[in-house]
């Protein structure tokens, strides 16, 4: 008899109970021995110009410091060529220590290495830097106004300066109604709560790192690299994260650094950045300012659609994201232009941030769509299920699958829109306060990456699987174990999935919520083979797995490669979603409270409901604070970000939050891979923020374009 089905079923976290113990590790917590030392960066103060003096003597004879080391007796480091898909096409990563030029307020100048944190952070603290400053570029109002089309090019996956389909000029003047505005999201900031780590050991030509990182692999691949060594001799280890949302997408100076300073001084080394050196070396997600227009007929049928996006850059690389993707493909529309430009500043390089693109780019389309809505006098739900589109008119295929009038139609009945009164201001709470209901769609694509696992069944009936895989918090260990016992049909307790070492077999990053479709497809295409090279060696036959892994003399390893169909060359591959929230203001203070937020999603099947409910009342949180409260505050002046701490920079408490509902509606992909998963992590970020403010409109009558939605934007 086999198992019931573990896919699918709500299985609480395999690692909650190593977590909440605390036996889980993470990466400052690996003790590689009694010689560890520890780094602490030293940071410029200014945001553009050469350093022309750093006196380090009082650091090299503050007690226990153990080296002090900055571009002028840093190794010089080979910094071969290397890019992953996490790395900006255009542009060249920083060389940290190489040489004298300062790129960005923030950017590490000197390491003191200490026999503790605490002799490291007051070495730190005597290190003196005088520069030759010169003019930085660190106004976004003026970087904006010499801002340039992105160099990469769309059939490369790079994100292009201008698309068109139709002509979206013409048939905007001549539309019978219009919308035009601009819509602002400032800088934000991922803010983990775990801080952003790496120890760094040296054994004869091997460098070892545990490493807070969303992909070992390629912090292997990078450090290999950076070194001029080969890739066989860096091991990284990752197997816990706490939190990233991208901010560990790719390894940043500090990883370097300790690699480089273990080496010099023949230790272990350890860097953990405190919380306001992550706002100058982690990325964020980049300041935009967007402009769409709308133009419909009086019907509500959408003839055209222009959006634009300016975003900031660093002076070094060219970061793009998908700001304006979501916008060709979301409604039918036959005359769409969409322009990308990037303002190339004196920053540190902004990196992807959950959602990056469509959180940014959606918030715009869909505040535009509501002030659309208003100005046809429509319901804002029936505006957007008119305008959905058959097939993906931008690649001119058919989507695998689309549920998004479903998930309108769900969400809307779950939320009880038809209880929202059109007219701003018309609805109050029992205090008389301002209510206000809105929504917005949200999209977020599907992809697929090779991958490999592998796949251990052991004579005592047990299992173990793993692959070079990450878990930010997401359930990676939870939901591939699921997957695995499912596939072998072992019960869930035979089965122990591993990852986050790439001594493991190749995995893709943890990112772009492609870990499920990607390493679940080799995991399942693992155990497939597995089970199947068990049975066939059984000496007696036997339909139970156990029965036949313990007759056998030794255990079953296989490792598979798994590479994605060319489904997507086929079919358009997207999750789509409706968001609703609720909204009460007080018209007095401004302040503006979330009492209820669902999402209906149609994200194909759903290993895990339980992690899946988590992943994405987790994204309307974030939403809220999007909305609400996160602003990375960048002295114009100077480049400095003046709010880097979790006092200054605002996240939302559980104060903040009340009721979060996710619904995953039915959904029945076959095309996207052969678990019928979407990927569930970034869609929930999208479209809250739009949907809030589309609320706060709806119970003011203000239309706040500009994010976060703060109380003085509103009194
Ligand atoms: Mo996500 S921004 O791809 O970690």
């Amino acid at each position: 008899m086999s198992p019931p089905s573990v896919i699918g079923q709500p299985i609480s976290r395999v690692d909650g109970r190593s977590k909440v113990t605390g036996a889980a590790k993470y990466a400052a917590e690996f003790d590689p021995g009694p010689r560890l030392g520890h780094g602490v960066v030293v940071t410029s103060t200014i945001a553009g110009g050469v350093i022309a003096t750093i006196d380090t003597a009082a650091a090299e004879t503050a007690a226990g410091v153990v080296a002090v080391l900055t571009h002028r007796n840093a190794p010089k480091l080979p910094y071969r060529e290397h890019k992953a898909d996490v790395d900006p096409e255009d542009g060249e990563r920083l060389h940290v220590l190489q040489d004298d030029r300062v790129h960005h307020h923030g950017q590490p100048v000197a390491l003191v290495v200490a026999n503790t944190f605490e002799q490291a952070t007051h070495g730190a603290s005597l290190v003196r830097v005088t520069y030759h400053e010169e003019p930085a570029l660190t106004d976004f109002g003026q970087a904006e106004t010499r801002a340039v089309p992105p160099g990469a090019r769309r059939e490369d996956g790079g994100h292009p300066g201008e698309t068109r389909r139709g002509n979206a000029d013409a048939a905007l003047a001549a539309a019978a109604v219009r919308v035009v505005a601009e819509y602002v999201i400032p800088r934000e900031q991922h803010n983990p709560i775990e801080l952003h780590a790496t120890i760094a050991a040296w054994e004869d030509v091997t460098l070892t790192l545990w490493d807070k990182t969303q992909w070992v692999d390629n912090v292997r691949d990078e450090m290999a690299a950076v070194f001029g060594i080969p890739i066989e001799n860096v091991r990284v280890v990752s197997p816990f994260g706490g939190g990233a949302f991208g901010s560990a997408l790719r390894p940043w100076p500090h990883v370097t650094l300790a690699a480089m300073a273990a080496r010099h001084v023949d230790r272990p080394v350890k860097i953990v950045l405190t919380r306001r050196q992550m706002y100058g070396s982690t990325g964020y997600r980049p300041h935009t300012v967007q402009r769409v227009a709308l133009g419909a007929e009086r019907t509500g049928r959408l003839v055209a659609l222009h959006h634009e996006g300016i975003a900031e850059t660093s002076t070094y690389e060219q970061y793009t994201e998908s700001l304006l993707d979501a916008t060709r493909l979301l409604y039918s529309c036959p005359n769409v232009t969409t322009r990308y430009r990037v303002a190339p500043m004196n920053v540190n390089t902004p990196t992807p941030m959950r959602a990056p693109g469509e959180a940014s780019g959606l918030f715009a389309l869909e505040c535009a769509m509501d002030e659309l809505a208003v100005a046809l006098d429509m319901d804002p739900v029936q505006l957007r299920v008119r305008n959905d589109a058959e097939r993906d008119e931008d690649a001119d295929l058919p989507f695998s699958s689309r549920a998004l009038r479903e998930c309108f139609r769900v969400g809307a009945e779950r939320f009880g829109w038809e209880r929202r009164d059109p007219r701003p201001t018309s609805m109050r709470d029992t205090s008389g306060r301002l209510v206000g209901y809105g929504c917005a769609s949200a999209t977020y694509p599907v992809s697929v990456e090779a991958a490999s696992a592998r796949v251990q069944l052991l004579v005592d009936g047990s299992a173990i699987v793993s692959s070079a895989a990450s878990d930010m918090g997401p359930g990676t260990y939870t939901s591939m174990t699921q997957v695995a016992a499912e596939t072998l049909g072992l019960p869930l307790h035979r089965v122990t999935f591993e990852l986050g070492d790439t001594r493991m077999p190749t995995a893709p990053v943890h990112g772009g919520s492609i870990t499920m479709a990607s390493v679940g497809s080799a995991v399942q295409a693992a155990c497939t083979k597995a089970r199947r090279q068990a049975f066939a060696r059984a000496k007696r036959p036997s339909a139970d797995l156990v029965e036949v892994l313990r007759q056998l003399d030794y255990s079953v390893d296989v490792t598979v490669h798994n590479e994605p169909d060319d489904a997507a060359d086929h079919y358009s591959m997207h999750a789509f979603g409706a968001v609703f929230a609720e909204v009460v203001v007080d018209a007095a203070l401004g302040t503006v409270r979330v009492p209820r937020i669902v999402g209906a999603y149609g994200a194909g099947r759903i290993i895990n409901p339980k992690t899946a409910h988590s992943q994405a009342i987790g994204g309307m949180v974030m939403g809220i604070g999007m909305a609400l409260l996160e602003h990375t505050v960048v002295d114009a002046r100077s480049g400095r970000v003046v709010n880097s701490d979790l006092a200054g920079y605002l996240v939302p408490v559980n104060a903040d939050v009340r009721d979060l509902e996710a619904i995953f509606v039915d959904e029945h992909d076959p095309h996207v891979n052969p678990l019928g998963v979407k990927g569930v992590a970034e869609i929930t970020l999208v479209g809250v923020a739009a949907a809030i403010a589309n609320a706060v409109h709806h119970a003011t009558g203000r239309r706040v374009r500009e994010l976060p939605i703060t109380a003085e934007k509103l009194v």
